[in-house]
């Protein structure tokens, strides 16, 4: 059975007071018997102080933003996936839009990137998601298909075990604008299909594949209430402890 899992994506925000303070803050307001898989994904200075913070709750772990496709090296400023694994975190986020946009990342290169994350036994949570541009010329699902194969389904099962899928459709991230639960639920249904395609039934009913965009308190509810619709990757709503953790418990 697939998990429900939320993540916080805190990006270039917070400085380290900062940051422990939230994940103080949301871990004491979590309820006891809470079951969804939290993550917090802070810059990676903070990583090992946020993972050691995480250790006594069994729900909730770090995940790094990003890591370098390389193994180790000359590569000044650059994060490995096996630093990021010695600061105890659980997974890595590979592919958000802001990365391929910004520091033009291909779908090449975050093939390499989830080879490093695996070579150390990272979990992956591999974004994908179109354009506006892209959605209105009707060639979004096309693209979401490239994103996956080239960089993801090359996998064993086994292997794919360890990827979570986050659907980002670019247009609604940092906007307001929100996909609506219907072009959600769309979008989440045909990457699953794509996973029946490429492994089995099996493989696809055991993925998490998370929405992202402009998830809010209140709108997570209608979101996570989709069939394929198995948590949220959260921007700027994971900034603020009562938001996110009422996220948390959206389902
Ligand atoms: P947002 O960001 O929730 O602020 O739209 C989501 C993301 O970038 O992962």
């Amino acid at each position: 059975m697939r998990k429900n899992i939320v993540a916080g994506n805190w990006k270039m925000n917070l400085n380290r007071q900062e940051a422990v303070a939230l994940a103080e803050q949301v871990l004491a307001q979590l309820p006891a018997e809470n079951s969804t898989e939290i993550l917090f994904g802070p810059s990676f200075v903070y990583l090992h102080k946020i993972a050691k913070m995480c250790t006594d709750n069994t729900h909730v772990f770090a995940a790094s933003q990003d890591c370098s496709e390389h193994e180790s090296g000359a590569f000044t400023g650059e994060v490995s996936a096996n630093m990021i694994a010695s600061c105890n975190a659980k997974y890595i986020v590979l592919g958000h839009s802001e990365r391929r946009v910004n520091f033009k990342e291909s779908n090449q290169v975050l093939k390499t990137k989830v080879e490093q994350a695996f070579a150390n036994n990272l979990a992956v949570i591999f974004c994908c998601g179109e354009t506006l541009e892209q959605r209105e010329g009707g060639v979004h699902f096309d693209w979401i298909k490239l994103q996956l194969t080239e960089s993801i389904f090359h996998l064993s099962a086994s292997d794919f075990a360890n990827i979570v899928v986050a659907y980002e459709p670019i247009w609604a991230i940092g906007t307001g604008v929100t996909a609506s639960s219907e072009q959600a639920q769309e979008i989440h249904a045909f990457i699953r299909d794509l996973i029946i395609q490429q492994y089995d039934n099996d493989v696809a009913e055991n993925t998490s594949i998370l929405y992202g965009g402009s998830c809010k308190s209140t709108n997570a509810k209608e979101l996570f209430s989709q069939k394929d619709i198995d948590g949220g990757l959260i921007g700027g709503a994971s900034l603020n402890a009562t938001d996110f953790v009422a996220i948390t418990q959206s389902f």
